[in-house]
């Protein structure tokens, strides 16, 4: 065993014990996401930008719930706003208002949003995005790109990590199944788009456009920004051959006030929504043209559409939702994009001068760190680059009180961070990649 992972075990011997009575009863953990090797560290109780484990280690924490507390933790509005609904009524089965006023905070905030309906997660979101765009359109298939995740149900769990071994060429991917079980018929459905390279997608939508319901496209490519160009282009793409153009904001409505459409200057015809939107609970939402969103509005008589769901549109989530999206206000955004853009550049310095083979690359808050000595465009790219030392780093990362994602990917920024939060993870990820390769 490495002196890495010694260290860990030395620091954390009660989460240790907490794993091994978790895997009498569950398959090692509650979720898939909770696990690395050895064990994960179990949480006590969390305040601002700080995790404390149940070993009395600290940790500053920069996976913020897999982006979704972009307030940090225990913000004082939104548990006043969450314990209010709370005295008032926890589960109702009724409109309490509250979704309203949710439902005007986003339509506010994004032009395209014209109606929204709400759901329990960015899952469920895009599993009803592509049902209206499939129902609007009368067209069975859809469009994502490869390396994008758009949730954990089988039209989209598709080319989300494929080996490119069996991927086919990086011009005309093949549709991959991401997991076991999924329905065969699955990939039948799908046509996937390479990011970074218009002319291919034009190419694939004017093949395919007449049997194309939507284009899913997350514009942040997981964690990499794409060229603003190739965005616009998708989206003229899609408008020339009458394709429906589906936005995941799921993670990049951390870019600012209008989401990340604002930023890159499109219109999509539908949006989905999670993290943010539910203040800390599980949500999604979905929304955008109004004529789409008309199939699911029971008062225009039977449409042959229905969406509901026992915990969808919850009065605790929606007024702790509203809650943390009052606090985001453009001097919230500049303070997190500032801080964003300090990280990247102070790091990358760091790598450069170190001499090690690592990118930062970051897009709305969120930020991911690759082993490699070329800037990452692509899900190929990011396929190609050195995972030998990742579990090394992010442990030595834990060691000195930084805790990020584990595969150190799809890390993000609080609110109540400072620039010496900054400045202090920059030091400890040149000493941990120094000590993962060693
Ligand atoms: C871009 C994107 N879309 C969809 C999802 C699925 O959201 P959820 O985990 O709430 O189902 C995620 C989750 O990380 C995501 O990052």
């Amino acid at each position: 065993m490495d002196s890495i992972e010694t260290a860990y075990l030395e620091k954390t011997p009660r989460s240790r014990a907490a794993f091994e009575r978790a895997g009498r009863v569950m398959p090692s953990v509650a979720k898939g996401a909770y696990y690395y090797a050895p064990y994960p560290v179990v949480i006590d109780h969390a305040e601002g930008c700080h995790l404390y484990d149940i070993d009395g280690n600290r940790y500053t924490d920069f996976a913020n719930h897999h982006t979704a507390q972009i307030l940090g933790h225990r913000h004082p509005a939104v548990l006043e706003a969450a314990e209010e609904q709370m005295r008032r009524g926890i589960a109702v089965g009724a409109p309490t208002g509250v979704e309203t006023e949710l439902a005007e905070e986003l339509c506010r905030r994004v032009p395209s949003l014209e109606k929204v309906r709400f759901c329990n997660s960015g899952t469920e979101a895009t599993l009803h995005a592509i049902r209206l765009a499939r129902g609007f359109s009368g067209r069975p298939k859809i469009a994502k790109f490869e390396g994008a995740y758009h949730g954990s149900h089988d039209a989209v769990e598709i080319s989300v990590a494929p080996d490119v071994t069996k991927a086919g060429p990086a011009d005309a991917p093949l549709p991959v199944p991401t997991t076991g079980g999924m329905s065969p018929r699955a990939v039948e459905e799908i046509i996937i788009l390479p990011y970074d390279d218009e002319t291919a997608v034009e190419r694939l939508v004017a093949t395919h456009w007449s049997e194309l319901a939507c284009v899913l496209l997350d514009p942040r490519a997981g964690v990499l920004p794409p060229r603003p160009e190739f965005v616009r282009a998708v989206r003229e793409i899609t408008r020339i051959h009458s394709v429906l153009l589906v936005f995941d904001e799921i993670v990049g409505f951390r870019a600012g006030t209008g989401g990340i459409q604002e930023v890159y200057g499109i219109v999509p015809d539908l949006s989905t929504y999670g993290k943010i939107v539910g203040g800390g609970f599980p949500v999604g939402a979905f929304g955008g043209r109004k004529d789409i969103m008309a199939l699911l509005d029971p008062a225009q008589g039977p449409t042959g559409f229905s969406q509901s769901g026992t915990f969808s549109a919850h009065p605790v989530t929606m007024a702790a939702g509203l809650a943390m999206l009052r606090q985001l206000t453009p001097e919230a955004f500049a303070h997190l994009n500032a801080l964003t853009d300090r990280l990247t550049t102070r790091l990358q310095m760091g790598f450069d001068d170190a001499g090690f083979a690592a990118q930062i690359v970051s897009s709305a808050s969120a930020f991911s760190v690759y082993f490699t000595d070329r800037v990452p465009r692509t899900y190929r790219d990011l396929d190609a680059t050195d995972k030998r030392n990742v579990r090394r780093v992010f442990l030595s990362l834990l060691n000195q009180g930084y805790y990020l994602s584990a595969g150190l990917a799809m890390n993000s920024l609080s609110l109540p961070m400072t620039e010496a939060h900054i400045d202090r993870l920059t030091e400890a990820t040149i000493k941990a990649i120094g000590e993962g390769q060693s």
